[in-house]
Formats: structure tokens, C-alpha cells, sequence
């Protein structure tokens, strides 16, 4: 049955705001990497990808807040320090010392992680009846899924 934030269960608010303080963990970590690579790349192509590297930073900027702000209509608290967030992300930090190919593969692992998460927790929300947060997380997820396929573009 469908659920909105007041009908959940404690349990289930604490469940699903976890999955969320994920995506925005992977979320932010990404955005740093969008950041760095846009500031660092180089190469024949540098000018679209610095494009395509601040169009990513822009929208997960936005994603971050979307999320986390689902997190607190939850009534649970939203992961604020980037240490909590490295240690709840499977993307990592990347130094920004590679070759344009190179972090156009990081940034579509990165992508394709985000996607893998994002859709865990889309699947985990309906289970519970969320549905708006589900909806939140299947747009998230398509959006990763775009990006990662602008960026295997490149590398074909
Ligand atoms: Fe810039």
C-alpha cells in the first residue's frame, strides 16, 4: 500500500533514510570529482569535457539537496560532514591526476555506481510503500544512467 512520511514506521523511515544518506554520499563524492576533473583535464577534447564535467557537477549539486531534503521529510538526520559521506560511499575520491580517457572512465564507474544505488534505493522504498521516494530515486537513477552513456560515448 502506498505510504506517505507520516504513515511509515519508524523502522522503515530509518531504513529508507539510510539508502538516501548513501546516494547523497555518492552524490557528493561525485560532485567533487566532476569538479576536479573539470578544473584538471586536458587533451584534444578538453573543451567538452569541461563542459560535460560541470553539466554533471551542476545537476548532482541539485540531486544532492533533493535528496537529502527527502531524507529529512523523513524526519531522520541527513549525513552533513564529508567524512561521514566518504565512509558511506562506494565511489571514492580521485586525485584528478589522470589522462582525459582515464577520468572518462572514473566518472562512468562513478555514474554507473550511482545508478546501481540509486535504484537499490528506489526498489527498498517501494517495498516499504515510499513511493514518493521512490519516485525521487528512479529519476536520480535515469539521470546516472544518461551520463554514464554520454560518457562510454566518448570512448568508443
Ligand atoms: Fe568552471
Amino acid at each position: 500500500m502506498t505510504q506517505t512520511a507520516v504513515a511509515l514506521s519508524t523502522d522503515a523511515r530509518t531504513a529508507i533514510a539510510d539508502a538516501l544518506n548513501q546516494s547523497v554520499a555518492e552524490t557528493t563524492v561525485t560532485t567533487m570529482m566532476a569538479q576536479n576533473f573539470h578544473w584538471n583535464v586536458t587533451g584534444m577534447a578538453f573543451g567538452p569535457l569541461h563542459d560535460l564535467f560541470q553539466k554533471i557537477y551542476e545537476d548532482h549539486f541539485v540531486a544532492q539537496d533533493d535528496l537529502a531534503e527527502r531524507i529529512k521529510a523523513l524526519d531522520a538526520h541527513a549525513e552533513g560532514t564529508l567524512a561521514g559521506m566518504l565512509k558511506r560511499s562506494k565511489v571514492g575520491e580521485h586525485d584528478g591526476h589522470a589522462t582525459d580517457r582515464e577520468m572518462i572512465k572514473a566518472m562512468q564507474g562513478a555514474q554507473e555506481t550511482l545508478a546501481a544505488t540509486l535504484a537499490g534505493c528506489g526498489a527498498m522504498a517501494a517495498e516499504h510503500g515510499d513511493t514518493l521516494t521512490e519516485d525521487l530515486c528512479i529519476a536520480r537513477g535515469q539521470t546516472h544512467e544518461k551520463f554514464a552513456w554520454f560518457l562510454r560515448a566518448h570512448l568508443s
